[in-house]
């Protein structure tokens, strides 16, 4: 029996190089890599030696006899990959080493602690003697891992393991507190070093533009997930959960999260990472319904099937999807399959995934008492795929409270350029475009996208930019 690839999965491909017979893809070099929504392994490959297992930050791999009845769907998305034939070298292509000229001189400042920050930091201590120093806004250090990624996902919240790991070499220096383009300068940070790598993520949200934001029992999820994990930012706020339904607008992979923490038996997240004052909250939460809304249809949604699987496995939560939707989507799709499974499960508490639907208002006098949405319908394009277009319609959904899911969105920094279209800062393979020694990783460089593990060739394409400047530099 095979090992399988499972639910937490965060895409760094550690498994990959790990792997004596190359049965893990798709591999970074691979051109379906950067839009896979996890990594699996070939089950007629696979010689079981476990190495996988050990390489793996987030204790996603398990062996195939070890699936708990909710990890099944898990073999089979793992075997379904390999159901076509793929070229498969015998070996993984290795990571080339970077070649420094006096590498033990090298001095570099990595603005920021998320997962870029530390994929950067990792790689830049694979050159002897080089030294990194790390300052971070918060008194906390890790970014999204550690006030983003959901209390109940506690094997994925594990990647800070490594990430205390890279820390505690010391050759690293971490300065906590200290936000750059405040309390320092670009300038002040390029005094002491020979480069800056910035890794500010995308600390804010894109804003839904309807009418009705400003009403009470609106808000984001951006600030709700910031809530719940304890951010220090947000953790004056208050949530009016007496309500019997909640209405997200988005289904993102933070809607889903954000659905699951507001219907799931609270006892369950006690004993997890989450804030003591949203986990009291949610004691005394009347919510009994949560309908996660996206504006296009359920084969378009923006869920990863990894994490629609998560969600249908939750305890006591029943998952609910129209038949109309279900019927668009093929009958082996993975997520047909997974939400026709999840129809056997009943709960005290319900999420409904509906599709469709474009916001259109809020509804209430002083607190939001309905979400409006205008109603779409389906039409297959010319290239085979299928728009969205309105169908005349309008649908009111009574709610308590709405949080916007619409994505997260970068902030400029201070000395550098910002492209407002993208909320990114303009770059050549990590380079700023302009200012010397500036360099970008993460979310800020890419835009909000991607699970942690992507981060790490982000910031290793990085590193080796910085590599090559400071080579051919005086
Ligand atoms: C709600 C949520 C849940 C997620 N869950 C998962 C998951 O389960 N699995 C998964 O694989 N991926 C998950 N992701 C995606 C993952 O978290 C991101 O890919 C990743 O965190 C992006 O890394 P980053 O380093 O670019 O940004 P961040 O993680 O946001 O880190 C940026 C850091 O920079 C600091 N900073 C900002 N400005 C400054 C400044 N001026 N000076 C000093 N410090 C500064 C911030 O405080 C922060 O610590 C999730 C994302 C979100 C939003
Ligand atoms: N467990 C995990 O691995 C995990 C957990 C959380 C987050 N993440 C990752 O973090 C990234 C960010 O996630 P996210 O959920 O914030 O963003 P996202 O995946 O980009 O989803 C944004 C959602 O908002 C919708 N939307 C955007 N503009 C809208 C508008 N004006 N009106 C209505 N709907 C609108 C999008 O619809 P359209 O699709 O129609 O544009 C989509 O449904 C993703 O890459 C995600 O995979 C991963
Ligand atoms: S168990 Fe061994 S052979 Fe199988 S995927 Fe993991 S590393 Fe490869
Ligand atoms: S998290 Fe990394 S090591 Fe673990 S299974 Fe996914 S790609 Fe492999």
């Amino acid at each position: 029996m095979p090992h399988v690839i499972t639910q937490s999965c965060c895409s760094d491909a550690s498994c990959v190089y790990a792997c004596p017979v190359n049965c893990i893809h798709p591999t970074p070099d691979e051109p379906d890599f950067l839009t896979a929504q996890m990594l699996y392994i070939d089950p007629v490959e696979c010689v079981d030696c476990g190495a996988c297992v050990t390489a793996c930050p987030v204790d996603a791999i398990k062996h195939d006899g070890s699936l708990s009845p909710v990890e099944q769907i898990f073999a089979d998305l793992n075997a379904d990959f390999y159901a076509a034939p793929r070229p498969r070298p015998l070996l993984a292509p290795p990571v080339p080493a970077l070649q420094v000229r006096n590498g033990a001189q090298l001095r570099v400042a990595i603005v920021g602690s998320g997962p870029a920050a530390m994929y950067a930091a990792d790689e830049l201590l694979t050159i002897p003697g080089a030294r990194v120093r790390i300052y971070e806004r918060l008194q906390t250090p890790f970014g999204l891992a550690r006030f983003g990624v959901a209390p109940d996902h506690q094997r994925t919240r594990g990647v800070t393991r490594q990430f205390e790991h890279i820390v505690s070499d010391p050759r690293v220096d971490v300065v906590l507190g200290t936000e750059i383009g405040a309390a320092l300068s670009h300038h002040d940070l390029m005094a002491e070093h020979h480069a800056v790598i910035y890794a500010v993520g995308a600390a804010t949200d894109r804003r839904l533009d309807i009418p009705g934001t400003e009403l009470a029992g609106v808000g984001t999820a951006t600030e709700f997930v910031a809530w719940y994990n304890g951010h220090p930012d947000h953790a004056h706020r208050s949530y009016d959960l007496s309500g019997p339904r909640a209405v997200i607008i988005g289904n993102g992979n933070v809607a889903l999260d954000v659905a699951r923490i507001l219907t799931m038996d609270p006892e369950l997240l006690a004993g997890t990472d989450i804030a003591p004052h949203a986990l009291n909250a949610l004691r005394h939460s009347g919510i009994e319904e949560v309908v996660v809304a996206g504006r296009r249809g359920l084969g378009q949604a923006a869920f990863t099937v990894p994490e629609l699987a998560g969600l249908c496995s939750t305890p006591g939560v029943e998952v609910v999807v129209a038949d109309e939707h279900l019927a668009a989507l093929p009958a082996d799709d993975p997520r047909a399959r997974i939400l026709r499974t999840a129809r056997r499960q009943t709960g005290d508490r319900r999420i409904v995934l509906d599709f469709l639907l474009a916001p259109s208002g809020l509804l209430g006098q002083q607190r939001v008492q309905a979400v409006q949405f205008d109603g779409r319908e389906l039409i297959p394009a010319p290239d085979g795929s299928m728009r969205v277009k309105p169908n005349g319609e309008q649908r009111t959904v009574p709610a308590g409270l709405a949080l916007t899911s619409i994505g997260y969105r970068g902030r400029p920094v201070p000395g550098l350029p910002f492209d407002e279209a993208t909320a990114t800062v303009p770059h050549d393979a990590g380079r700023v475009s302009g200012v010397r020694g500036a360099y970008v990783t993460g979310w800020i460089k890419r835009g909000a996208t991607g699970f942690i593990g992507t981060n790490k060739s982000c910031a290793q394409e990085t590193v080796r930019s910085l590599v090559a400047d400071y080579n051919v530099s005086g």
